[in-house]
């Protein structure tokens, strides 16, 4: 194991109703704050009036940028840290998913800094300065509720990039799992995915004799996976919902990396062009990517990969080649049976597009810790995708 520090400043405020105590926690640094979300599930399934009823207890004002979209983009951010300027709000609260939570971080940083904010995505600038951020999680994906990460798209330049930075952790995160009982199966399924992911990108970056994360990890992947079984057939199942929803904070809360080599990151590099180019749900280009990215490295530590076989789908790992592979295809059955996309072909992406794709993921080649790859690597993995 790895010597590491771990700190994580995130209060969780987890169960039926916390919503009513938002406007407590928000009242104790801010005054007035800018309220984000997306196009419209919060107003359907009542969570945007029981923040609102929240906020008028404690007095605490806003005002509101709506219609973030998923795979949110940069000028919808400037328009944000305009508005909030404007405005002189003192906090922002994000009611949604990654891609609110996403671009909350990145107006709160943006409101203090005199450049534009895709410096820090693209290393230029240290976010060092951030507006208070509140999260009401609407659905479990990306930990983003939990860590100090946000990824936007640069729409002009079609990069989908990444900043983090200590003080992009949310204050405070109210999950309420029954809040998530009105997504659509879909959905479900790509935080599934997602969640998985980021257990798998840590669980496979080379570091030996880390029993107890790897414990962590097998049972997270197990729970996900439980978890979703249910929510397929019975999408208000409580103790599913709860069990998903703390198992994909988990994921990427920071705790599963620790004592690690800080994870590969190669699927996410390359499902993050695919949604820059294509617009496809995070979740489902990982359900396309992972698996073969698992199939190209998989030699890189074989014995894990057929712990992974034997660990989350019981196979027997004696010969080790062969439970790897067939763990892998275990996973890609799994994605198929809640209705995820498992090749480019099921949305629509050609051999044709192949190189389009390359480039914009090589841009920053040589990336992994498994395996570094190169260019002519996220080519053979794309292949594989078809
Ligand atoms: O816009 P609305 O109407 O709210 O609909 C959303 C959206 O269409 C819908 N939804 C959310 N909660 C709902 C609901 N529909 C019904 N009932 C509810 N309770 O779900 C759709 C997807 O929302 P989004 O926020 O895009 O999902 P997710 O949480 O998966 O976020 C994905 C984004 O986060 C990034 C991804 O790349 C992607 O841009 N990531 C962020 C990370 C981080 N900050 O740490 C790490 C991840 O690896 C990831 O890259
Ligand atoms: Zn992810």
């Amino acid at each position: 194991m790895k010597d590491f520090i771990f700190h994580n400043p995130t209060k969780i405020v987890f169960g039926k109703g916390k919503i009513s105590t938002l406007g407590e926690e928000v009242s104790k640094t801010s005054k007035k704050v800018l309220l984000v979300y997306g196009r419209g599930s919060i107003k359907r399934n009542g969570v945007y009036d029981q923040v609102v009823d929240s906020l008028k207890s404690y007095n605490v004002e806003f005002v509101e940028l709506p219609d973030v979209k998923p795979n949110p983009v940069l000028s919808k951010v400037h328009e944000g840290i305009n508005l909030a300027r404007k405005e002189q709000v003192d906090g922002i609260i994000a009611i949604g998913g990654g891609s609110t939570i996403d671009s909350s971080k990145t107006i709160a940083a943006g409101f203090y800094y005199d450049g534009d904010i895709w410096d820090a995505f693209r290393g230029k600038y240290k976010a060092e300065e951030s507006l208070p951020i509140y999260v009401v999680l609407t659905i479990s994906a990306t930990g983003s509720e939990m860590n100090g990460g946000a990824v936007i798209t640069n729409e002009e330049t079609k990069q989908k990039y990444s900043f983090w930075s200590v003080k992009s952790y949310p204050r405070v995160s109210v999950l309420d799992p029954t809040v998530q009982f009105s997504l659509p199966p879909i959905q479900t399924a790509n935080g599934a995915a997602d969640a998985i992911s980021h257990v798998l990108e840590l669980y496979f970056d080379g570091t030996q004799n880390v029993q107890i994360l790897d414990e962590l990890s097998e049972g997270i992947v197990r729970t996900v996976m439980d978890s979703t079984n249910i929510l397929m057939k019975n999408p208000t199942d409580y103790d599913a919902r709860a069990n998903l929803v703390w198992s994909a904070t988990l994921a990427l809360n920071g705790i599963n990396g620790t004592g690690r080599s800080g994870g590969d990151w190669s699927s996410h590099a390359i499902e993050h062009s695919l949604s820059a180019l294509y617009d496809i749900a995070h979740g489902s280009g990982l359900a396309i990517v992972m698996p073969a990215w698992m199939k190209y490295v998989h030699r890189e530590d074989v014995k894990k990969f057929a712990r992974f076989a034997n660990r989350v789908f019981g196979i027997d790992e004696s010969d080790r080649e062969k439970a790897a592979t067939m763990g892998i295809e275990r996973l890609k059955d799994w994605y198929k049976s809640i209705g995820l996309p498992v090749s480019l072909s099921d949305v629509n992406i050609s051999a044709e597009d192949i190189d389009k794709i390359v480039e914009n993921a090589a841009a920053r080649a040589p990336f992994g810790k498994l395996k570094k790859l190169q260019r002519s690597d996220v080519k053979e993995i794309l292949k594989f995708c078809l």
